[in-house]
């Protein structure tokens, strides 16, 4: 039995979750033993770890030299060979029943991909394997100078596509935010055929350290701060795009998680709190969002949902010129 209060119950991507809170793709979601503990701690649902393109495509080598992404996917290929197993797909494939064997919330597959070639085929497999739907990690870093603002937005939309052509499973697309236009293009995918956008990929940022002149990486683990970004995004998109959004990035605790459901997320994914605390910080946050819903006298998360999002009557890019325009740090008044 989770420790889920059922007043926590929502639905997303057309499945039916007993918390808002889901288990995001990790390393805490790469084995059976961690998506049970999530299960039975309170997640309402899990994202395995993903399966990444290029370990299906290291598969069938030869597809490699014929794709226009071919020197980045080779690059990529050989530093998989080294760190994935011989049958990186069967053992994916085999986690998935496993899990949705072991656990009553859904099991959702997840692939984290460049291009939408080679690999697509996956989605299928993972459909007949039993997963409950797929999340997309499309992860381009924008370095790449022949690759126009349009061409890299159309990408995501023709993998969308590709997985579509596979299965019938719901689809969530989990995107970064180096765009032209943000707010266009989300709406664009949003438009697309998904059932919810993830906001945001987290890109992890070079460092240095100044006595030994080295480079190093910042943070690995996001911190409540950087909780900010998909905070405002989901506040601005959430009353008009069509699809589901989910709040991804800097969930820490059950205030963190409380601010995107008002912001009018459907759900939040919770990834380096879990890493730092444990599969048992699930059942904190559930607490916490109990707790906090009987405290404002709300009996279901649709209550509340949606009720800090953005006016659609003030535009949000406007609102926050007139905020830098009110802000004066000389002015004692
Ligand atoms: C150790 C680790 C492994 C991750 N692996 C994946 C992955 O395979 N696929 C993916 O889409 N995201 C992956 N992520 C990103 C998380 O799903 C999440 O989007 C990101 O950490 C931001 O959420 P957080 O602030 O709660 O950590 C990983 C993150 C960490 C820390």
């Amino acid at each position: 039995m989770s420790s889920t209060p059922s007043n926590l119950n929502v639905t997303y991507m057309g499945l039916s979750l007993p918390s808002p809170l889901v288990a995001a793709s990790s390393s805490m979601t790469h084995t059976l033993d961690g998506v049970t503990a999530c299960a039975w701690a309170g997640a309402g649902a899990v994202v395995l770890k993903s399966l990444f393109e290029e370990q299906i495509t290291a598969q069938v080598e030869h597809e490699l030299s014929l794709t226009e992404d071919s020197l980045y996917l080779a690059e990529a290929a050989d530093y998989v060979r080294n760190y994935t197993t011989e049958n990186a797909v069967g053992d994916y494939l085999e986690l998935i029943k496993k899990s949705k064997a072991a656990v009553d919330v859904p099991v959702i597959a997840s692939i984290h991909c460049v291009t939408p070639r080679g690999w697509t085929r996956f989605a299928h497999e993972a459909e007949l394997a039993g997963a409950d739907g797929i999340e997309c990690n499309v992860f381009i870093p924008p370095f790449d100078q022949k690759l126009k603002g349009a061409d890299l937005e159309q990408r995501h939309l023709d993998i969308v596509a590709a997985i579509r052509k596979e299965t019938s499973l719901p689809i969530a697309l989990k995107v970064g935010y180096y765009f032209s236009n943000l707010y266009r293009t989300l709406l664009k995918f949003g438009r697309s055929d998904i059932q919810s956008l993830v906001l945001f990929n987290r890109f992890l940022y070079p460092d240095m350290d100044i006595s030994t002149m080295k480079m190093n990486s910042s943070s690995v683990l996001s911190t409540s701060a950087d909780a900010l970004r998909s905070l405002r995004w989901i506040g601005i998109l959430s009353p008009e795009i069509p699809v589901q959004l989910a709040a991804s990035t800097g969930i820490h605790d059950s205030a963190d998680a409380i601010k995107q459901l008002l912001a009018g997320a459907q759900v939040v994914q919770v990834c380096s709190s879990l890493i730092k605390n444990g599969p048992g910080h699930f059942k904190t946050l559930n607490e916490g969002i109990s707790g906090w819903m009987a405290g404002k006298g709300f009996s279901s998360i649709d209550e509340f949902r949606g009720a800090l999002a953005c006016d659609k009557n003030d535009i949000g890019a406007a609102y926050e010129r007139v905020q830098y325009m009110k802000l004066s740090f000389g002015d004692k008044s």
